[in-house]
């Protein structure tokens, strides 16, 4: 069960609601599912017959790709969904689309909506499971629960870690499920960004979250640099131009001597280089950015799993 008393099988909805043990259970199973060196990923069939739909009413490459070979990994079948092909392009309502997509019996809807609070809305009235692949600007959990598991491949805790999260915080649904994540297991969490991006508010969202404007505060003694994009679709004002941002706000080769010796480097994606990093920092053995996409699939299986088969996981426990 989560905290808000939600049954496990009604979905994925945000971070925030999720116990630590529950997070836990699901980034120990990742840990399972997470490929030998360069080898292959598990096959399981244990979602063999089901059907999951991928529905994507915002762009994506890592999420919509790596849920849908996490959900082959497992047996599944799977249907993607662009917005711009659905029926929505014709004017039918989100609920409606929904209702059709469950009229064809699916037995989950991964989702990805740019208003905040979409899959929980519609969570209270669909009779399925609904994952929230991110949306607007409220949370996305799967990647989270991935960005948890790539620190864990690096260090043995998240506890009393110190991380920066640096960039676009207003508008990151990314930087709130982080945030969430990590304070639940006692990390400190760092705020950087220009004061235009950066609402005081996140102070509060929740306990070992400091704010800075100051990029080189925020990296020193950082264990962990966690960049953001600048997610230009969702600013209604004039954005920093590009080359002012990065004098600013951009991480480059000299910020990580602030840093802890062994500091990783962690991006969600899609990466602009030279406005968010640099392609030097992009590329360099402190980069794990390549890591978070590849654990993406082990995370989402994981995830599937637990939602469609809890079963399975509960007897590997
Ligand atoms: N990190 C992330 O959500 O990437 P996509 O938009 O490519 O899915």
């Amino acid at each position: 069960m989560t905290r808000n008393g939600a049954a496990k099988s009604a979905g994925l909805l945000d971070i925030e609601s999720l116990d630590r043990t529950e997070i836990e259970a699901i980034l120990e199973r990742a840990h399972y599912f997470q490929p030998m060196e360069s080898g292959p990923f598990r096959r399981q069939d244990t979602l063999k017959g089901k059907m999951i739909v991928n529905l994507f009413f915002e762009a994506s490459t890592r999420t919509r790709v790596s849920f849908e070979i996490a959900a082959k990994r497992l047996g599944a079948d799977t249907v993607s969904i662009a917005a711009q092909q659905s029926s929505v392009s014709k004017g039918e309502s989100l609920v409606d689309t929904l209702n059709t997509l469950v009229a064809m019996r699916p037995n989950a809807i991964v989702m990805r909506h740019a208003a905040s609070g979409a899959p929980r809305f519609l969570a209270r009235y669909l009779p399925i499971p609904i994952i929230n692949a991110g949306d607007g600007t409220h949370e996305h959990p799967t990647q989270a629960l991935l960005d948890a598991r790539t620190i864990l491949d690096q260090r043995p805790t998240l506890e009393g870690l110190r991380v920066a999260i640096i960039g676009d915080i207003a508008h990151s649904r990314v930087a709130r499920s982080n945030v969430h994540l990590l304070s639940k297991f006692g990390a400190e969490i760092v705020l950087c960004g220009p004061p235009s991006l950066l609402p005081r508010e996140f102070e509060h969202l929740a306990r070992g979250v400091r704010l800075t404007y100051e990029m080189t505060e925020a990296i020193r003694k950082a264990d962990v640099i966690m960049m953001l994009r600048v997610q230009l679709e969702r600013q209604h004002e004039a954005p920093i131009p590009a080359g002012e941002y990065f004098a600013f706000y951009g991480l480059r080769l000299e910020h990580l001597e602030l840093a802890k010796p062994d500091v990783i480097v962690m991006h969600p994606g899609p990466i602009n280089r030279g406005r968010e990093l640099s392609s030097e920092v992009a590329d360099s053995q402190r980069s794990v950015i390549l890591n978070q996409v590849e654990n993406g699939i082990a995370v989402r299986m994981a995830v599937l799993e637990r939602i469609l088969a809890p079963e399975t996981m509960e007897t590997a426990a």
